[in-house]
C-alpha cells in the first residue's frame, strides 16, 4: 500500500528518543533526558499573555497564510536590527516552526536532482528534507581542530555544476558554534564566485549567542550584497520558549518567499492565529526575557561543560551559543568495544538510566549530543550516572 517514498520516511530520531525517556518516567523510571532541544523554561509570561489574551478577544480563526501583519512588522524589526537588512512585508512569511520553513525553502528552490552542501555535523532533519524536495545532499565533512566550521576552501571544493543550496546554521546544532565575521566572509568570497547558489541560513539560535553582544555574526553583515539569495530562517522556538507555539518564519527575496508562502498555503493553511499575536508580543516585548536567557544560558554552559569535560574519554567542544554540547567519545567507544555512538546511547539509556543523542544522527558517528537546556541537578546526575558506566 505505502509509496516507495513513504517506505524511506523515518521520524525524527531525537524525538523518538525524547518520547522514549517520557515513557520511561511515567513508568517510574529514574531516568534523565538530555535529548531534546527545547529550553525548559516557561514562554514569558507577556507573550503567554498575549496568546490566551487572543483567544479571548476571539482571534481563533484563519489568518492569511502567510502570517499576520502586526507579526510581520515585528519580524522586519528584528530583522533589521539582528541582521542589519531592510525588509518589507512582503519579504516575510511565517508558518508552523522554522522546521516547516526550512522544508518549504527545499520546496521552492530544488530541481531533481539539485545539490544542497551541508557541513556536517548537522541537525539531522535538513538532509530527509532535502530528500523528500527530490534534491541530493552533499555532506562537507568539518575539522574538530577547525570548530567544526566550514571553511571556503572546503565549501567551494564541494560545488558542482548541480549545487543549488548551501545550508548554514549558526551557532549550529549539534555543535553550538557559530561562525566568525571572518569565517563568514570566507564563505562569501566563495558565493560571490557562484552566483546560481542560494542559501538557506538557518538562524534560530542567534538570539542565544553566549558573545557579550547576545547575537552571532551573520552571512549578510559581510556581505549585504548577497541579501536576494539568502533566505533567513528563524522562529519564536527558541529563543522565546515557544516550540509548542509552532511559529516558524522566513525573510528574504519577494519571489522565494512568495513561492514559499503559496506552498504553505496548499499544504499546512494558516499558521496558529493565537499563536503569532503570541510570537509578535514576544519579538517586540521580551528582549529582556532573552537577555536574562542568554545569562542564566552562560551560567549553564560553564557549569555542563565543566561536568562533562571531567568524564574520562570525553572531549566536549565549547559551544558559543544555544544549548548543546558536541562530545567526542571515541576512546570510550574503543574501551567498551562499541563501534558507533549509537550503541553507547543506546547501553546508558538501558543500563543506566541516561538518555542522550548519538552523533550519527547528525553526521559525527564518534560524538554524542546532549542538551543543557535543562537544570543543574539533572546534569549533575548524569554525569554521575555516565561516569560509572565509562569506568
Ligand atoms: C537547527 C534547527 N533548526 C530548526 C529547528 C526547528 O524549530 P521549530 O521548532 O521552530 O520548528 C530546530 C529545532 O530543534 C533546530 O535545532
Amino acid at each position: 500500500m505505502l509509496s516507495k517514498k513513504a517506505q524511506a520516511f523515518r521520524p525524527s530520531p531525537t524525538l523518538t528518543l525524547a518520547a522514549k525517556a517520557k515513557e520511561m518516567k511515567e513508568q517510574g523510571i529514574d531516568v534523565v533526558s538530555l535529548t531534546v532541544g527545547e529550553p525548559d523554561w516557561a514562554t514569558y509570561p507577556k507573550a503567554a499573555e498575549a496568546g490566551i489574551e487572543a483567544i479571548r478577544a476571539g482571534k481563533t480563526k484563519y489568518t492569511p497564510a502567510s502570517g499576520i501583519p502586526s507579526l510581520k512588522k515585528a519580524i522586519c524589526g528584528l530583522t533589521k536590527e539582528i541582521i542589519g537588512v531592510d525588509c518589507k512585508p512582503s519579504q516575510v512569511t511565517v508558518t508552523a516552526g522554522a522546521k516547516f520553513i526550512v522544508f518549504s525553502a527545499f520546496q521552492a528552490l530544488l530541481e531533481p536532482g539539485e545539490e544542497v552542501i551541508i557541513p556536517a555535523p548537522f541537525w539531522a532533519s535538513y538532509a530527509e528534507m532535502v530528500e523528500l524536495a527530490g534534491g541530493k545532499n552533499v555532506i562537507v565533512k568539518t575539522q574538530q581542530a577547525n570548530r567544526f566550521k566550514m571553511t571556503g576552501a572546503e565549501f567551494e571544493k564541494a560545488i558542482t555544476s548541480k549545487t543549488k543550496i548551501l545550508l548554514f546554521n549558526s551557532p549550529s546544532n549539534p555543535t553550538g558554534v557559530e561562525y566568525t565575521e571572518a569565517d563568514l566572509k570566507q564563505i562569501a568570497d566563495v558565493l560571490r564566485k557562484y552566483p546560481q547558489i542560494a542559501v538557506v541560513s538557518d538562524d534560530i539560535y542567534n538570539q542565544l549567542s553566549f558573545s557579550p553582544k547576545g547575537t552571532s555574526p551573520h552571512l549578510l553583515h559581510v556581505a549585504p550584497e548577497l541579501k536576494d539569495r539568502v533566505i533567513c530562517v528563524n522562529g519564536a522556538s527558541k529563543a522565546y520558549s515557544m516550540t509548542g507555539w509552532r511559529i516558524g518564519w522566513a525573510t528574504g527575496e519577494e519571489k522565494i518567499i512568495f513561492a514559499m508562502a503559496s506552498y504553505q498555503s496548499q499544504t499546512i493553511g494558516a499558521p496558529s492565529s493565537m499563536g503569532q499575536e503570541a510570537a509578535a508580543t514576544a519579538i517586540l516585548e521580551c528582549a529582556a526575557d532573552v537577555q536574562a536567557t542568554r545569562e542564566e544560558l552562560k551560567k549553564r554552559v560553564a557549569h555542563a561543560y565543566e561536568a562533562f569535560s571531567s568524564i574520562p574519554g570525553f572531549t566536549v567542544t565549547k559551544p558559543d551559543g544555544a544549548f548543546y554540547l558536541w562530545i567526542n567519545v571515541e576512546p570510550v567507544l574503543k574501551k567498551l568495544g562499541m563501534k558507533t555512538a549509537s550503541e553507547l546511547a543506546q547501553s546508558l539509556m538501558e543500563k543506566d538510566k541516561v538518555v542522550v543523542v548519538p552523533g550519527d544522527e547528525f553526521g559525527g558517528p564518534e560524538y554524542i549530543r546532549i542538551s543543557f537546556a535543562t537544570d543543574r541537578a539533572s546534569i549533575d546526575k548524569a554525569v554521575e550516572r555516565i561516569k560509572k558506566a565509562v569506568q
